[in-house]
Parts: C-alpha cells; sequence; structure tokens
C-alpha cells in the first residue's frame, strides 16, 4: 500500500491508523466525512524544504501558500515551523491576523486585490506585496499617498509578478506560466520592463525582485529552469533594478494514487536550486535569494478524508456504486479537473481488494464521482472508506451545495486528535439566510467589518 506515507499504518485489528489514532475511533468521536491531518509528515514536509534549501548554502525563504489548506490550526503550525505565509485575500490575511501570524512574514498575493485589501495589507505592515498588474501599482501608490501604510516612512517592499512564457506541463486549470494568463506581467511583451519603470518612480515602493509561478502539481524541473532561462535572457533589456529576491512560486506535485510517481521533494528542491545557481552563474549574475511558495506538497500527502459508506447500488455487468456521505462538497477535484483518487476500506484494511468499484458522492449531480474505479475487499453499508493526498485544495476548495454542512478537521499525533474545524451544523448553514417575511429590507451593514474592528483593536 504505497499510499500509507507519514505514521499512517495498519493496526493489528486491520484498522487504518493516522498518527496513533485508529480511523475508526477518529470517526466515531467526531463524525464522517473527516478530515484528518497527519501533524507530524506536515512538519517533516516543511523541514525537508529547510533542510535542503540550508544545505545548498542559499539565501532563501519559503512562504505556506495557505490558499491549500487555510485554517488556524495550519497557520499557526506554519509559524512555529519558520515558514513566511503566502496569502491571496481579505480572508486568507483575516485568517493569519487572528493566528497571530507576524504581518511582517506574509507575502501577499492575487490577481485583483481589491482597494480594501490593499488598505488592510499595508494597514497591518504586510512584509511583502506580489504586485500582479498596473492597475494594482496604481492603487497602492494612491493609497500610500493617502497615508494609509502602517510603516512610518519605510517603504512597502514588493515583488513584480511576471509570466515567463512557459507551460507548465500539468492540467490547464492549475498552469500559469504561459503568456496567455491572466497573472502577472508578461515578460515578453514589455510588461515587466514597463512595471519596473513604474515601481521605481513611486518612492514609497521598494521593489526587491521578481515572481514567478508556472502552475501547480508538477514532478519535473524543467518548466522552472525554462522560466529562468527566459527572464535571464531578458535581463539585459530589462531597466535596472535590485535583485534581491527571486520567488519561484509553489507548484511541487504530490501522487494521489500509486500510479503517479511524484518525485521527492529534495530532488525537485535540488533539481531547481542547482540548475538556478548554474543559470545564473553561467549568465554572471549574482543568485539573488530564492524563494518557495509550496502549498500541496506541505499539506496534500498529511491530509485523509474518511466516509461512511450508505447505499450500494449494482448494475450487473455495468459497475457497482458504492456512495459515501460527502463526495464533490467536500472534495471538489474529480470533478473540476478529472483528478484521480484512490482509498483503503479504513476499517477492514488488510482484506484482499476482490473488488473494483465507484466511489460516488451523495450530492444530486452524476459527476459527483470521487474514485471512478476502486479496489476494494467487499464493502457494506457502514463501512469506512479512507482517501489518501486529500489534505490540499479540497477542504480548501469545500462548499455547501445541497445545503451539506462543512466537515470537521482533526489533527492526529502522537495518539491525540484534536479537533481544529469544527463540523458545520445546519444552523451554520443557514446562517446568512432572511426571510422574506423579515420587515426590513436588510444591508450590507449587517456583514460586520471584522477586519478593519480587529485592525483599529490591534494595530490601529
Ligand atoms: N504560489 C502561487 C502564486 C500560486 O498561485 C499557487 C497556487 C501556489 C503558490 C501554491 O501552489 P502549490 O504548491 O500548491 O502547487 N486548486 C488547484 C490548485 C490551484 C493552485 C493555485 N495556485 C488544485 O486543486 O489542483
Amino acid at each position: 500500500m504505497p499510499l500509507l506515507k507519514g505514521t499512517s499504518h495498519i493496526n493489528d485489528r486491520g484498522v487504518l491508523t493516522i498518527g496513533g489514532v485508529a480511523a475508526d475511533r477518529l470517526a466515531e468521536r467526531f463524525g464522517t466525512p473527516l478530515f484528518v491531518y497527519d501533524e507530524a509528515l506536515i512538519r517533516e514536509r516543511v523541514r525537508t524544504f529547510h533542510r535542503v534549501l540550508q544545505a545548498e548554502g542559499v539565501d532563501y525563504d519559503v512562504a505556506y501558500a495557505c490558499k491549500a489548506f487555510c485554517i488556524r490550526a495550519m497557520v499557526e503550525l506554519a509559524q512555529e515551523e519558520g515558514l513566511s505565509l503566502d496569502v491571496v485575500s481579505g480572508g486568507e490575511l483575516y485568517t493569519a491576523f487572528i493566528s497571530g501570524f507576524p504581518p511582517e512574514r506574509i507575502h501577499f498575493h492575487g490577481n485583483n486585490k481589491s482597494v480594501e485589501e490593499l488598505e488592510l495589507a499595508l494597514q497591518a505592515g504586510v512584509g511583502t506585496i506580489i504586485v500582479d498588474n498596473f492597475v494594482e501599482l496604481e492603487r497602492l501608490a494612491a493609497l500610500i499617498r493617502e497615508g494609509t501604510c502602517s510603516r512610518q516612512g519605510q517603504p512597502v517592499n514588493v515583488l513584480l509578478r511576471m509570466t515567463p512564457g512557459v507551460h507548465a506541463d500539468t492540467h490547464a486549470y492549475i498552469s500559469t506560466g504561459q503568456e496567455d494568463s491572466k497573472f502577472g506581467f508578461d515578460l515578453g511583451s514589455g510588461q515587466v520592463a514597463e512595471a519596473i519603470r513604474r515601481v521605481q518612480e513611486i518612492p514609497e515602493l521598494r521593489l526587491t525582485g521578481l515572481h514567478m509561478h508556472i502552475g501547480s502539481q508538477i514532478f519535473s524541473a524543467a518548466g522552472y529552469l525554462a522560466a529562468v532561462e527566459r527572464l535571464l535572457g531578458a535581463l539585459p533589456s530589462l531597466p535596472q533594478f535590485s535583485f534581491d529576491v527571486l520567488n519561484l512560486g509553489g507548484g511541487f506535485g504530490i501522487a494521489h494514487t500509486e500510479a503517479e510517481d511524484a518525485p521527492p521533494i529534495e530532488t525537485l528542491l535540488l533539481d531547481i536550486v542547482r540548475g538556478v545557481k548554474a543559470r545564473f552563474a553561467d549568465a554572471g549574475y549574482a543568485l539573488p535569494a530564492l524563494w518557495f511558495e509550496p502549498g500541496r506538497s506541505i499539506v496534500g500527502e498529511a491530509g485523509w478524508t474518511l466516509y461512511r459508506v450508505g447505499s450500494i447500488k449494482d448494475l450487473p455487468g455495468v459497475r457497482r456504486y458504492v456512495a459515501v456521505d460527502g463526495g464533490m462538497s467536500d472534495n471538489i477535484r474529480p470533478a473540476l479537473y478529472g483528478a484521480r483518487y484512490t482509498a483503503l476500506l479504513a476499517n477492514r484494511a488488510r482484506e484482499a481488494a476482490t473488488e473494483t468499484v465507484t466511489v460516488a458522492g451523495k450530492l444530486c449531480e452524476s459527476g459527483d464521482v470521487l474514485i471512478e474505479a476502486a479496489d476494494l475487499p467487499p464493502v457494506r453499508p457502514g463501512d469506512l472508506i479512507a482517501v489518501p493526498a486529500t489534505g490540499a485544495y479540497a477542504f480548501a476548495m469545500s462548499s455547501n451545495y445541497n445545503r451539506l454542512p462543512r466537515p470537521a478537521v482533526v489533527f492526529v499525533r502522537n495518539g491525540k486528535a484534536r479537533l481544529v474545524v469544527r463540523r458545520e451544523t445546519y444552523a451554520d448553514v443557514v446562517r446568512f439566510d432572511r426571510s422574506l417575511s423579515a420587515d426590513d429590507e436588510g444591508s450590507e451593514d449587517e456583514a460586520s467589518d471584522d477586519v478593519g474592528a480587529f485592525l483599529k483593536g490591534e494595530w490601529g
């Protein structure tokens, strides 16, 4: 069973055990569907980044791309493990604030940061803003002129996000380095040069370097290195700037099934770092600090989803549908990207897999299929199905479709399970609804300005 990573194993009772806690106990205690994270494995993945980059002797920073799984406990863990934090929205910023994450270690991303979001970032003293486009540059300059910034005369650090014009070998929806992308300044057409000129006209901004992110779920260094070659080729035609940081983004792929042959982080990271070093040396440039923004590779393999089996439908000669108590509302990836997963029968994991079944969700969509062909022992209603490698972009992209409450999340470690997100209730699901018979019209003021209030209290 190759996808048993980290602390996961099958115990004497034949039950999947994660972080020293058996899956059947977790399901009884916290209900299903349930996201279970192997905390030690997350920490191990983070430490691998630090270890490799320190051993390579490069100046570096690793920011956890929290879009992969943005909850308070994870942001706290990122801080404990010496990571910076990549956020892409006011909501992620707010999560960082309430988790006590140091603002100067936050990197703020996004292709359409609103004025309010930029204002928040400036007031909080966010460490680096990765500027994506010309409108954003103007918004930033205007806000700083109005005196929004909390940094008392200190310029705000910015990186410019560029699209280097390379195609990462991954799903089109998660490929972001090509020219025709909604993200960043295009290198080939001169937008990067123009952006550098404009930033340099704004004394309140300090350009510290460039950013690129060519895509996600990538297995080889080739795309990163092709992008760096493009950049180095273009450098002589760019205005002079102090190139202190090259942010290479995230994108490190993981295996979701036994068939996927993802390289270990060490391998991909070493290939990239050594390749970048060599290319800078060949071109005669000093190596800037190398920054990375991994999301999936930090949390993906550590996360499991536990489901309870409900109905089973046989179509003789066609297939057997095994329906579980979640589905596309907690993992949209199969429906959205055709992503493939495998499953374990968590409560009888040692029994021989003699059936190939289709694991379907409970949502009202024919496309709500989690696994097209899962090899499992004979499945019965009440069994527990565990899907590995669901730690990234599953809970993060979950929804209340069909008004399903979102699952709970637990972190397990050394035989202890800690609830880090409680399961939604039906009351939670309807909490923003207003009755047609309410006598007032309602207003947006009812949505309290949490972040503004928070900032006034903390930093005001
Ligand atoms: N940095 C930037 C600028 C990004 O846009 C992303 C991901 C990352 C870092 C982190 O990439 P990672 O290391 O996680 O590959 N929902 C999709 C993935 C979308 C990725 C978006 N950007 C999925 O489920 O596959």
